[in-house]
């Protein structure tokens, strides 16, 4: 059955005023199957959840990218009821903060970084499912003058260091809007949990986290291109490589793999053991991965398994029998069907994004 829910409203000792950036656990991950959990997947929010009556709720379109160019406070309105009685499709993505590994610019390269701290926990897969965002913007009246959206969060203005930004908003290409975009309300088969945008979120594959908004309230079509702090202000490259505005406004994610395993972790000595992890990219699909143990000296091809949809993840996993007791780092290197490959060092940027380097994963054989 399609998702109906309605939320009940959380007792206040379970709600959380502040924004929540957990991560998931990479050996959490370890005998999962393909998707993540939605109770493992990691939140990235930076206000509080907001709760949404369903009943109340609708999804507004406006701007002067549709047909007779509504107005915000005049919208082509759509309900849930009408979302749900639209054709529903379903679409495997991960969905990955674009600061993820954030902290091993500092742990593994010495740099400064401003920034949610991430390890590489914020990323999670997940079976969408939902209705295009095209169908919702033809129903609305698209124009072929129409060039970028911008869908809007019904979570609460984001005060940066006492500066009001406003609500969540992040502009979108028109050809990326009609091209793969969804306005999801389920997730792994369920109505979407408060925490991952209920009732209904984007869900942009391929590219950077900001760009899925959650709780979507209403969507500017525009004839002009659109900013906001979240394409000018952040999810650019600042710094010594990059002219002072920051690179072009961040798109696909890059090639990443994560071990599922504690980081820090502590294997057993003496036996072999299963080594199993995760790699993805928003470049396209993985097409191998290789696994060191020995500090990159020597690397051995892992083993994948399926399913592989092209923007989820692939699994791998390649035995290990630890030579002996001791500190090891584990490494992994992921390269997609581009060419693009896990570099030694990942390019410093300020704000840390798109740490895609090798990362080099402790573990203690005892
Ligand atoms: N949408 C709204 N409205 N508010 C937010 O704080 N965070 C964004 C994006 N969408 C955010 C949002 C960021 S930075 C990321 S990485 C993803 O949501 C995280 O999605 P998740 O919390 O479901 O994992």
């Amino acid at each position: 059955a399609p998702a109906t829910g309605i939320v009940k409203p959380l007792p206040p000792e379970l709600f959380i005023p502040q924004g929540t950036n957990a991560e998931t656990r990479w050996d959490a991950m370890r005998g999962q199957g393909y998707v993540t959990p939605a109770d493992r997947f990691f939140v990235r929010n930076h206000v509080a959840t907001p709760l949404i009556d369903v009943r109340t709720w609708r999804l507004k379109l406006w701007g002067t990218g549709l047909h007779r160019s509504p107005t915000e406070d005049r919208p082509v309105e759509f309900s849930y009821e009408d979302l749900l009685g639209m054709r529903a499709e379903t679409v495997t993505a991960f969905i990955e903060c674009t600061g993820n590994g954030r902290s091993l610019y500092t742990s593994q390269q010495g740099q400064r970084v401003s920034g949610t701290a991430w390890g590489l926990g914020a990323v999670g897969v997940a079976h969408w499912r939902g209705v295009r965002l095209a169908t919702v913007l033809e129903r609305a009246g698209l124009s072929t003058r129409a060039v970028d959206i911008m869908p809007r969060g019904l979570d609460a203005e984001y005060v940066d260091k006492g500066e009001n930004l406003g609500r969540v908003r992040r502009p979108l290409p028109v050809a990326k809007a009609l091209k793969d975009v969804l306005l999801a309300y389920e997730m792994n088969g369920a109505p979407l949990p408060p925490d991952h945008g209920f009732p209904v979120r984007l869900v942009v594959p391929s590219w950077v986290g900001i760009a899925s908004v959650k709780w979507v309230g209403d969507v500017q079509v525009s004839d002009r291109p659109l900013f906001s702090p979240w394409n000018t202000r952040f999810y650019r490259l600042f710094g010594p490589d990059h002219p002072p505005e920051g690179s072009a406004p961040l798109t696909r994610m890059n090639v990443k793999s994560a071990f599922e395993l504690a980081w820090d972790g502590t294997l057993a000595a003496g036996r072999t053991h299963v080594l199993h992890g995760r790699s993805w990219s928003g470049g396209g699909r993985v097409r191998s991965v290789a696994v060191s143990a020995d500090g990159g000296r020597t690397w051995h091809r892992a083993r994948t398994r399926g399913p592989h949809p092209a923007r989820g993840w692939v699994r791998w996993e390649l035995p290990w029998r630890p030579p002996a007791p001791g500190r090891y780092e584990l490494l992994a290197r992921a390269t997609d069907d581009t060419g693009a490959t896990q570099p030694v060092t990942a390019p410093y940027n300020t704000l840390g994004y798109l740490f895609g380097a090798i990362a080099r994963h402790p573990v203690t054989v005892k």
